[in-house]
């Protein structure tokens, strides 16, 4: 697989076309950033850490079902991928108050949610990622109102999935955001899966090991995600 010219550059990830029409490669860089883009830094081996943590992901959901674009790892900063027709939409489930659910309806944090929330944000930087609906993605075109509808459906598949295998390592999936993309016309699970898109607590003592730490600069931040890796298994050497 060769790679050739750059695509695109996000905020932490760059993705390069292949001489294979259908595959990207994606490349996890340290560049880490928050609230919009306000807050920066690089952080070392995070590029690395968060590759590997999403391959481990990305397999899990794949063997439990879950129609994924992550094919393999190729080197440490970088994946395989499929390449896809992303929706200009980010999916929110919330089993656990967080963040901006609890700025926007006054709700303490940790309180549980039961059943757990879904949430629509469009991906647009200028408007800062406002939230919409079902509805306003139907209408505006964004996506079909049924690739939506699999969207939250898989959404909650991952929810299943991946709450279980963190409560098997100690820790609570308090929130997480999924982007979905369409190959051969299929919903399939794009971007990443890594401790920079999700809340994670420690069970027993409720310690944030996710980017929480960098947004309220708590330290530790890369530190935390090896941590919650090595708790699932994941060799980052
Ligand atoms: O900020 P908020 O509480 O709405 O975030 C919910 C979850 O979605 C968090 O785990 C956060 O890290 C993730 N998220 C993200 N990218 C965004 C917005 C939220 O990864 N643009």
């Amino acid at each position: 697989m060769e790679k050739r010219a750059e695509l695109y550059s996000g905020k932490a990830k760059s993705v390069y076309e292949t001489d294979e029409q259908d595959y990207l490669i994606l490349e996890f860089r340290n560049d880490t950033s928050a609230f919009d883009g306000e807050k920066v830094d690089q952080l070392d081996r995070k590029g690395m850490v968060n590759n590997k943590f999403n391959a481990f992901i990305m397999s899990k959901l794949r063997e439990a079902g879950v129609p994924t674009h992550f094919e393999r790892l190729i080197s440490d900063q970088e994946s395989l991928v499929k390449r896809m027709q992303m929706l200009p939409i980010e999916c929110v489930v919330r089993n656990i108050a967080a963040g901006s659910l609890c700025r926007r309806l006054g709700v303490t944090e940790g309180q549980e949610l039961n059943p757990p929330t879904f949430e629509l944000f469009l991906k647009n930087d200028a408007l800062h990622d406002p939230m919409v609906n079902e509805s306003l993605v139907e209408t505006f075109g964004w996506a079909t109102a049924e690739q939506v509808a699999r969207a939250r459906e898989l959404t909650f598949k991952v929810n299943d999935v991946l709450k279980k295998l963190f409560d098997d390592a100690g820790i609570l999936l308090v929130d997480y955001k999924l982007e979905f993309g369409l190959f051969k016309g299929e919903v399939v699970l794009g971007d990443e899966f890594s401790p920079d898109g999700c809340r994670l607590w420690d069970k027993a003592t409720r310690n944030k090991l996710d980017k929480d730490r960098f947004r309220q600069g708590l330290g530790g931040v890369v530190e935390a995600y090896e941590e919650v890796g090595r708790r699932l298994g994941i060799d980052f050497d």
